[in-house]
């Protein structure tokens, strides 16, 4: 048994000290960072893998402001590789596969299609994979009550406005606009449907110049896997969707199933960007990087939600544990990031992460009141709430089971849910708006943090930084006091 001779140091117990700076505005500023060694983000924050946080929705969101989304994994693997696709269709400026249907598929079908992929159209293909009309949530509205089949209120492809494969965004702006569409077939050199264009599509890099894309122009977005047989599956399904990093994530990242998953799937994938965790020390950093990980992600017990610490008395304050797992990085010999992995509750919080050596935090309950995250807002006295629960919560585990016996029609019984041992709690956190509004926030403050480290990067604020150890004053006087908060 040892007791270290160092204290395990987290956010609230140090201050960075200013430095002299040579910048001299928050935009002379470069906020970017790396994922892994080869995914580049413009700001560099990731969105928890969680069922209260990352769904398709808040990865598209995540991806269009510069960062990226790690979409949670309990679901099927039908359903989370059907999230992958979402976001990977969301943008671009041509959607290669669109959504297709049958001419002789009924309104109904065509209007479930609609809804459970949230697209505005479908393009409608015959039994040999022709390429015969295009049907909108528009024609669906306005289609008389008395017609049921697609082909009956699609407009044929004779009618309809195309482009030549190899059109340019804006020769696709150009013809949008003369014919005042909001939909562009594209029809290759054989006559074949090649993709389809949406006045949106052509519309969205302007808006979001420094979205996170992969090399054919559409967003980035993560997937979570675990450790089992079926992650393996689960692994090659959300790879050939497209998702641009898996993300290895259990509890206790430091275990032999870890690593041997971890090298089986590098493997059988070597060109896969592989996220592993969760650790807090050196050697558990290492030994992940050693075999194989693209990153390591850091943080036992430090996130809101957690109880590991109190119910299984292990963990490491964050703080530490990102230097440790830094130290462990190196002594890999490989040159990897750092995700900083849970307790981040202001931006201050996420500059102290990055300055300890992480390349990109990871945030859970901060943007689980966000509107882009999953589920609905609820009223507690006449003030808008959403849910977040930590994922070895017990809401977690029954929500899983009761999935599981779904699909299995197995019933489950209370007796099961006795036998669970939560490592984390379900909560309510305010409603925040949309998550864009909270990283313009949280990037300001990172900007300003540069600046007070005399850094004009992220790699620069690592050199600079000098932390100083604060006592329970200090945190009080670092805090608004002896005023009335309006
Ligand atoms: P924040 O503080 O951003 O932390 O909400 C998010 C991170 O917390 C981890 N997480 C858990 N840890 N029990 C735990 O001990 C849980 O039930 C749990 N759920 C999530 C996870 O690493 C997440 O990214």
């Amino acid at each position: 048994m040892i007791i270290r001779p160092n204290k395990g140091l987290t956010f609230d117990d140090v201050l960075l000290t200013p430095r002299r700076s040579p910048v001299s505005s928050r935009n002379a500023v470069d906020t970017a960072s790396w994922l892994t060694p080869s995914i580049r983000l413009h700001i560099p924050v990731v969105s928890a893998n969680m069922d209260t946080v990352t769904e398709a929705r808040m990865a598209i969101a995540m991806a269009r402001e510069g960062g990226i989304g790690i979409i949670h994994r309990f679901m099927t693997v039908e359903q989370q590789v059907r999230q992958v696709s979402r976001v990977k269709r969301a943008e671009g400026f041509m959607v290669e596969r669109p959504y297709a249907i049958a001419p002789d598929a009924s309104l109904d079908a065509a209007r479930e299609m609609m809804r459970r992929y949230d697209v505005g159209g479908l393009v409608a293909l015959d039994a040999d994979d022709e390429f015969v009309g295009l049907i909108t949530r528009r024609d669906i509205l306005l289609a008389p009550d008395r017609l049921r089949l697609v082909n009956e209120v699609m407009t044929p492809r004779a009618k309809l406005v195309t482009a030549r494969a190899g059109v340019t965004p804006a020769e696709a702006q150009a013809i949008l606009y003369e014919h005042r569409l909001e939909k562009l077939p594209v029809i290759d050199a054989a006559g074949k449907l090649a993709g389809l264009i949406t006045a949106q599509d052509v519309m969205k890099p302007e808006s979001h110049p420094h979205a996170t894309k992969d090399e054919r122009g559409r967003l980035r977005v993560g997937a979570a896997i675990g450790v089992t047989a079926g992650d393996r599956e689960r692994a090659g399904a959300l790879l050939e969707a497209g998702a641009d990093v898996l993300v290895l994530d259990i509890a206790h990242g430091h275990a032999d199933h870890c690593i041997d998953m971890l090298q089986s799937l590098r493997r059988d994938y070597p060109q896969a960007q592989i996220v592993a965790g969760n650790v807090a020390t050196r050697a558990g950093a290492r030994e992940l990087a050693e075999a194989g990980a693209a990153a390591i992600k850091v943080g036992i017990g430090p996130g809101s939600i957690c109880t590991t610490r109190v119910v299984t008395g292990f963990g490491v304050p964050q703080l530490t544990a990102i230097m440790d797992s830094v130290d462990g990085v190196r002594d890999s010999g490989r040159d990897i990031p750092i995700v900083a992995d849970g307790g981040i509750k202001t931006s201050g919080d996420m500059v102290k992460a990055l300055a300890a050596g992480a390349s990109t935090v990871m945030i859970g309950s901060l943007f689980a009141g966000c509107e882009e995250s999953p589920g609905s807002p609820v009223i507690r006295d006449g003030q808008k709430f959403k849910v977040v629960r930590g994922m070895a919560s017990l809401g977690a585990a029954i929500g899983r089971r009761e999935a599981e016996a779904l699909e299995n029609e197995s019933a489950e019984s209370q007796e099961d849910w006795d036998k669970v041992v939560p490592e984390g709690v379900e909560a309510v956190v305010p409603y925040r708006g949309h998550v864009r509004e909270i990283l313009y926030q949280m990037v300001g403050g990172l900007r300003s943090g540069l600046s007070y480290g005399g850094a004009f990067t992220i790699p620069e604020l690592w050199e600079n930084a000098e932390f100083i150890e604060i006592t329970a004053a200090g945190v009080r006087e670092s805090r608004h006091h002896d005023v009335q908060k309006l």
